[in-house]
């Protein structure tokens, strides 16, 4: 299991904190969600957010382009230091040109799917790409529920990849906690993303991780398990 640590719903007023913090407990990617107020709406980042965050970290940074007409911001995106760069299939005609920019500029290619959007749409362009992030929830927020229509489509893709013998990551994004991790696990995603799960908790941002890692197998469950409600509010490093 990766744990992609959403920025989305971090403390921003001391985000290289909250970064620091997330790499400390073992978060394995920083997942930056850029919107424009266009493909989604809602407005976030861009890429001067990004290279500070670059500055904050060497984890590997995760940018999810919901955005329209990303072929004009990916190069902006590359310089401010991202590592995987993933792109709406929605959002580009021309996707298979898309891919192969995003490869020439030296970073890793995703393609992201919308809940509504069938996998099959991939099939042409799934040898093309590193990963694929597969959105459990209308893009635009943080904290919402996971749809769990889209669950047999995580269980496609992972059969698409598996018979092709594809080595792209598969990723899930949108709605990700203790309760639906392992359900995702189970229809074979790889990389869970996270924002209220990690950032939104009355625990410790370790103790937010440790728990998603722990939900799925992957971390033993601690001797004495305490409630949430139990717990202390995370303690601000600034
Ligand atoms: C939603 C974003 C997600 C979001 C996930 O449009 O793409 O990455 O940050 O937030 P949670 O984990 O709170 O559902
Ligand atoms: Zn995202």
């Amino acid at each position: 299991m990766k744990i992609a640590a959403s920025i989305l719903a971090a403390d921003l007023t001391c985000l290289g904190a909250q970064i620091r913090e997330c790499q400390a407990a073992g978060a394995d990617w920083i997942h930056v969600d850029v919107m424009d107020g266009h493909f989604v709406p809602n407005i976030t980042f861009g890429p001067v957010v990004v290279e500070a965050i670059r500055r904050a970290t060497d984890l590997p940074l995760d940018v999810h382009l919901m955005i329209s007409e990303p072929d004009r911001y990916v190069a902006d995106f590359a310089q401010a230091g991202a590592d995987i760069l993933t792109v709406h299939v929605e959002t580009s005609p021309h996707l298979h040109r898309l891919i192969q920019q995003i490869k020439a500029l030296g970073k890793k290619a995703g393609v992201s799917l919308n809940p509504a959007t069938s996998a099959a749409c991939l099939g042409e362009i799934l040898p093309e790409v590193d990963l694929v992030l597969v959105m459990l929830v209308n893009p635009g927020f943080a904290g919402q529920r996971m749809i769990t229509g889209v669950i047999p489509k995580v269980r496609q893709l992972r059969r698409m990849l598996d018979e092709a013998q594809l080595s792209a990551e598969l990723e899930v994004d949108g709605g990700i906690n203790a309760t639906t991790a392992p359900l995702l696990m189970a229809a074979g995603a790889e990389v869970f993303v996270a924002a209220h799960a990690i950032f939104q908790t009355r625990e410790p941002i370790a103790a937010a991780i440790a728990r998603l890692r722990q939900s799925v197998g992957a971390l033993p469950l601690p001797d004495s398990a305490m409630s949430r409600s139990d717990l202390p509010v995370s303690p601000r490093e600034c």
